[in-house]
């Protein structure tokens, strides 16, 4: 079915793209606790927001939760990258379980600014998405002086208790355009606003925008590696989109319509920063069985961001 589109010469890869320091931090927690106690170790919600990444691990003997209450009392149990409310910590404490946190730091980072700003009196509005495991985690640090604004309408109507002390923060993989577009209306209406001493929007998730823009102006079709629950992943289909190319999301090769590559002599690939290498591999092999010729890579900047293990997943 692929030898419909045989028009593709070239490919170009966005780079950096796929995994970030805060997943692979992540996923060697994982290993590193399967390694040390054996299985079954269990992880609340998924480690990282990757169909790929869990049915492997689940493979190795991690099993899977949504609730603190289906793991076993005194249980090993992995947080996930996106972080936890303190509620679950203290739940989790309450089931004497064994818990290694493997919340990225960068998230970690936007909890402590929560409730820095929480305790001076602000009321905090989180710019992010509904339903989302990371803006749950943390509006959980304050859940009755948080207020999550998922958009501009949200912005122009959110009420506050005391509009000159109002600060903001944001989830860490949104698209810069967004958050900017949000935080003027928020600005507009509270001239007081606060916001975070450094941008909340993490490096990764930054970079990879960057980069799948750059690869977005020059191409007629980019394919985005990644699962339909990731932030970061839907973030490079707009942008990419936003730069004039066609955009698709797919979680690994046999999800890509080849209908999608008709009459383009250039495709785009990119993956989420929980996307593993290998699919990106498997998208580009396609490719060259299709006829691709050139495989370039288009750098915007070099990464060298690593996070060491958590302290439960590095002491004996
Ligand atoms: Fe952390 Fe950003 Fe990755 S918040 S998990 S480094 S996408």
């Amino acid at each position: 079915e692929w030898a419909a589109a045989t028009t593709v010469r070239q490919v170009t890869l966005a780079a950096p793209r796929s995994f970030c320091a805060g997943v692979e931090r992540a996923i060697a927690t994982v290993e590193r606790a399967l390694d040390r106690h054996g299985p079954p170790v269990y992880v609340r919600k998924q480690i990282v927001h990757n169909a790929h990444v869990v049915a492997d691990l689940r493979e190795r003997g991690a099993v899977f939760v949504d609730q603190i209450e289906e793991v076993p009392t005194g249980a090993v149990t992995v947080f996930s990258a996106h972080g936890v409310a303190p509620a679950i910590r203290d739940q989790a404490a309450g089931r004497g379980l064994r818990v290694v946190d493997a919340t990225c730091p960068l998230v970690t980072k936007v909890h402590a600014e929560a409730r820095r700003f929480v305790a001076r009196g602000d009321t905090v509005l989180l710019i992010g998405h509904h339903g989302h495991e990371e803006t749950e985690g943390t509006l959980g640090e304050a859940p009755e002086r948080m207020v999550l604004v998922p958009d501009r309408a949200a912005a122009e109507t959110v009420p506050v208790t005391d509009p000159a002390r109002v600060s903001y923060l944001v989830q860490t993989t949104l698209a810069a355009d967004e958050v900017a577009g949000v935080v003027e209306v928020l600005r507009r209406r509270f001239p007081a606003l606060a916001g975070p001493a450094s941008d909340d929007i993490c490096y990764a998730t930054t970079n990879r925008q960057q980069a799948v823009a750059a690869v977005a102006v020059a191409v007629p079709v980019v394919l985005v590696l990644g699962s339909a629950n990731s932030s970061n992943s839907h973030r490079l289909v707009e942008v990419a989109r936003a730069a004039g190319a066609r955009a698709y999301l797919v979680d690994d090769v046999s999800s890509v319509d080849p209908a999608w590559l008709a009459g383009a002599e250039a495709v785009g690939v990119t993956a989420g920063a929980s996307a593993p290498p290998r699919l990106v591999d498997e998208v580009v092999a396609a490719l060259r069985a299709l006829g691709a010729r050139e495989v370039v890579e288009h750098r915007t900047t070099v990464e060298d961001v690593h996070f060491t293990l958590p302290k439960e997943a590095r002491s004996s």
